[in-house]
C-alpha cells in the first residue's frame, strides 16, 4: 500500500455543533433508522482498544458524551439485542425507552438475551416485561422455564453459535426488525462472522486502561470452551465505510461505520 496517496480531511472542528437538548430531536434525526429491518451495534471503547475498564465493566470507560448517544440509540431501536454474558457482567433488568425520549419511538423498548446455554440472569426477569430469549435446542428448556415458550426463539446451533440471522428473522416478523446490538464482545464476533451487522458505532473516549481488559470483537463460543478461538476469521469480515464522526469537548469520538454489503 503506498502511503502518501491518501487524502485526509479534518474534521475537527465539528461542522454542526449538537448543544445539549432535553428532547435529542437532531441527534435523533442524524441516527434515524430505516422502516425496515436494521441491525446496529452500540459499543464504547478505551483510546488503547479496551472494552471494559478495572471493574469488567463498561460503565468504567463511558462518559457522559457516550450516554447521550446512547440513550438516543435506546430510544430509536425496537429491541435492544444482548449476549447473556453481558446481561450478567451489566446486570441488565427490563429496559423502558429512556426517560424524556419516549416521543421518538412509540411502544416498549424489548430486550432480547442471545445464549447457548439458555441461563437468564435474574434481574432480566425482574420488571413489567420478559425478555425474549435466542437459544438453540441445547438452551432451550432452561430458557422456556424462565420466560416461558412464547419468549423463546429456538434457532440451529452450530457448536455453541447459534444461528443468528434465524434469530434476527423471527424477531423481525414480531415487529422487532430494528435491532440495537450492545454487545458484547462474543456476540459481537458472531454477528460480524455471520454478516448481520448493517451499523457499527464505535465510541472511544479518553480512558486508558492498559494490558488486560479484552477488545470489543471476541471469537465466537463453542460448545467446548476448551477449543474456543479469539480469532474472527478476517477474510469474513466486511470494510467498514465512516458514516459520520461527532466530536465531544471531552475529545471522544463518536463514529457511526457502513458495514453493508455494497455490490
Ligand atoms: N465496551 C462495550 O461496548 C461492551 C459492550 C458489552 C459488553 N462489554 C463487556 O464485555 C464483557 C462480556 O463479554 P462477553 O464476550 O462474555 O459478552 P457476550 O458476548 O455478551 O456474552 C457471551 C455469552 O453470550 C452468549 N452468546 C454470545 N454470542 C453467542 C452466540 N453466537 N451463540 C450462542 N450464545 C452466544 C453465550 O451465553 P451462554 O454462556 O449463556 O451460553 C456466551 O457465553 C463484560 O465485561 C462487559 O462489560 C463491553
Amino acid at each position: 500500500m503506498s502511503s502518501d496517496t491518501t487524502p485526509l480531511r479534518v474534521l475537527v472542528p465539528t461542522l454542526e455543533d449538537l448543544p445539549p437538548d432535553p428532547q435529542e430531536q437532531r441527534l435523533a434525526a442524524l441516527y434515524g433508522l430505516p422502516e425496515h429491518p436494521h441491525v446496529r451495534v452500540n459499543m464504547v471503547s478505551s483510546v488503547d482498544g479496551g472494552a471494559w475498564g478495572d471493574d469488567g465493566r463498561s460503565g468504567s470507560i463511558n462518559d457522559a458524551a457516550d450516554w447521550r448517544l446512547f440513550r438516543v440509540l435506546r430510544a430509536l431501536a425496537d429491541v435492544v439485542l444482548v449476549g447473556a454474558g453481558t446481561a450478567r457482567a451489566e446486570s441488565y433488568t427490563a429496559l423502558d425507552r429512556p426517560r424524556g425520549l419516549e416521543h421518538l419511538s412509540p411502544g416498549p423498548l424489548e430486550l432480547a438475551l442471545v445464549t447457548r446455554s439458555g441461563r437468564v440472569p435474574a434481574g432480566a426477569l425482574d420488571g413489567p416485561r420478559l425478555p425474549w430469549v435466542v437459544t438453540g435446542a441445547a438452551g432451550a428448556a432452561t430458557a422456556s422455564a424462565a420466560v416461558g415458550d412464547d419468549r423463546v426463539v429456538v434457532v440451529p446451533d452450530d457448536d455453541g453459535a447459534i444461528d443468528l440471522e434465524a434469530g434476527l428473522a423471527t424477531l423481525a416478523a414480531h415487529g422487532l426488525g430494528r435491532v440495537l446490538c450492545e454487545g458484547g464482545p462474543r456476540l459481537l464476533g458472531s454477528m460480524l462472522t455471520a454478516g448481520l451487522v448493517d451499523e457499527l458505532c464505535v465510541t472511544t473516549t479518553p480512558h486508558l486502561v492498559g494490558a488486560g481488559p479484552g477488545r470489543i470483537v471476541a471469537g465466537p463460543p463453542t460448545a467446548d470452551p476448551a477449543l474456543a478461538s479469539e480469532r474472527v476469521p478476517a477474510d469474513q469480515l466486511r470494510p467498514a465505510r465512516l458514516d459520520r464522526l461527532l466530536v465531544a469537548p471531552s475529545g471522544t469520538l463518536l463514529a457511526t461505520w457502513d458495514l453493508r454489503r455494497r455490490t
